[in-house]
């Protein structure tokens, strides 16, 4: 039987109010597959950037007894940093040089810790649906990281073990923030309730400034550099579309679709795109624009842009037959605010953590990979589309043999894109794009 927790402060209980969650106070403790005591154990794979944040917030949920016990990166002095930056919690942090673990294997030694309840998953994306899938079937939680997917491979799979994760009750959020922020949450609540009419249409953006580039360390292998240097390879990032679109992606799917329980997607995506600026080594393309169709005749446009000098702009909008919504506020269209956002918008990467911690102790269902799995591979339709500059179907894509990432890659692995003898990557060309996988992929 699972323990129960102990008595949350008065202190926890206004924090978690203002946080927007219940409580945990009454919650049994139902974690790990076996529950041994009441305290959450987690794991970290990838402790970069989003993986410390992830970190920092899952151990300052309010009112959850929750302890890091190990941590797995490629890297060495990630596991170093991500250790100093819990270093000012050490009642929260048990992670001695046994569990710290580094390569591109890391990630299975921790897994097979048997009293690990929670894995946060924090690697470049395109090891998501193996991560996943080996947490999952080890009976772990799991909180990762968008996309959840490069390839129509890894969107099957990511599929697959959602249900497996269902069947094993097992929990998963996903770092689609906007599904956990109010502001959302409570535009959608009123498109649902009718006061924009039916949606017809909508724009997205993720325009923004030049993304970060890590140049090649001497001594370092080519695979250790694109390792490093992730952003730029899409067999590891699946290109900026995926990488940071889908989070606008994901917010199209879920405002056309009822909340459906396994996604809501495009039918097709036709779009054009490139890169612009040539002074980086990089093979993902710096700009994309594409047309998602929609069942029902909805169509949406979408522009993500990551080089510097336009202006900048993230968000959504859409057009219903009744009045137009811009996330956080519906007009009529003649300019009257029929409903505007006023409430508290706490901050959506802690409220991640807090309803999975409230989830996993109250055993109640919250399987974010479903939803998660659609939008990362309406992000990779797009960009079939604009590679190809042809349109694609979300049937025919999706059952494609595509896939970028190689099967368990080890250091000593030839990466499946090299440079040319300039050494230059290649960026694709609509006239010469060619779908790959990972058996064929530059063998040719
Ligand atoms: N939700 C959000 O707003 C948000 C924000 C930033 C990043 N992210 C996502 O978080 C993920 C990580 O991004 P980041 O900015 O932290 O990148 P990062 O480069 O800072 O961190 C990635 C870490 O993963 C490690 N790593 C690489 N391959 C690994 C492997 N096979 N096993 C274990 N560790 C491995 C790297 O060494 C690095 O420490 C990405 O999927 C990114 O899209 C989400």
């Amino acid at each position: 039987m699972p323990a129960s927790l102990p008595p949350i402060s008065r202190r926890d209980a206004l924090q978690a109010a203002a946080a927007g969650v219940a409580t945990l106070a009454a919650a049994g403790g139902a974690h790990a597959e076996n529950p041994s005591s009441d305290t959450i154990k987690v794991g970290l794979i990838g402790a970069g950037g989003r993986g410390t944040g992830a970190l920092q917030q899952t151990l300052s949920v309010p009112g959850s007894n929750v302890k890091l016990m190990a941590v797995a990166d490629a890297f060495q002095d990630r596991v170093d940093n991500v250790l100093r930056a819990v270093e000012s919690m050490p009642e929260k942090v048990d992670c001695p040089e046994e569990r710290r673990f580094t390569g591109l294997d890391a990630y299975r030694k921790l897994i097979d810790l048997p009293d690990i309840d929670l894995v946060i998953l924090a690697t470049p994306p395109g090891f998501r649906p193996f991560h996943f899938e080996a947490a999952i079937k080890a009976g772990k939680h799991v909180f990762m990281e968008k996309p959840v997917c490069v390839d129509s491979y890894g969107a099957r799979l990511v599929m697959e073990v959602a249900k497996l994760a269902d069947e094993k009750k097992r929990k998963v959020v996903v770092g689609l923030q906007r599904r956990y922020e109010n502001r959302y949450r409570e535009t959608i609540q009123r498109i649902r309730e009718g006061l924009a009419g039916e949606i017809i249409g909508g724009q997205f953006y993720w325009n923004g400034s030049s993304i970060w580039y890590r140049d090649r360390k001497q001594d370092q292998t080519e695979m250790e550099f694109q390792v490093n240097n992730w952003y730029h390879f899409n067999w590891l990032s699946g290109d900026h579309i995926c990488e940071q679109h889908v989070h606008n992606i994901d917010v199209a799917n879920w405002v056309l679709g009822a909340d459906a329980p396994q996604g809501y997607h495009p039918e097709t995506a036709y779009g054009v795109g490139g890169r612009q600026d040539l002074s980086k080594n990089s093979e993902i393309y710096d700009h994309h624009a594409v047309n998602f169709s929609y069942p029902r005749g909805v169509r949406i446009a979408s522009q993500c842009r990551q080089f510097p000098g336009g202006s900048n702009r993230v968000d959504e909008e859409f057009q219903g037959t009744k009045a137009y919504v811009k996330i956080g506020e519906i007009r009529d269209y003649d300019g009257k605010v029929l409903w505007r956002f006023d409430g508290p918008n706490p901050n959506p990467y802690q409220v991640e953590h807090n309803e999975l911690h409230e989830a996993i102790r109250n055993d109640t269902p919250l399987n974010n990979a479903f939803y998660a799995a659609t939008a990362s591979f309406a992000a990779i339709l797009g960009r079939l589309a604009t590679y190809s500059g042809k349109p694609h179907s979300w049937n025919e894509a999706l059952a494609m043999d595509y896939r970028l990432m190689p099967e368990d890659p080890t250091w000593e692995s030839t990466p499946p894109v090299l440079p040319d003898d300039k050494g230059r990557y290649s960026v694709p060309m609509p006239a010469t794009y060619k779908i790959v996988n990972v058996t064929t992929i530059g063998k040719s």
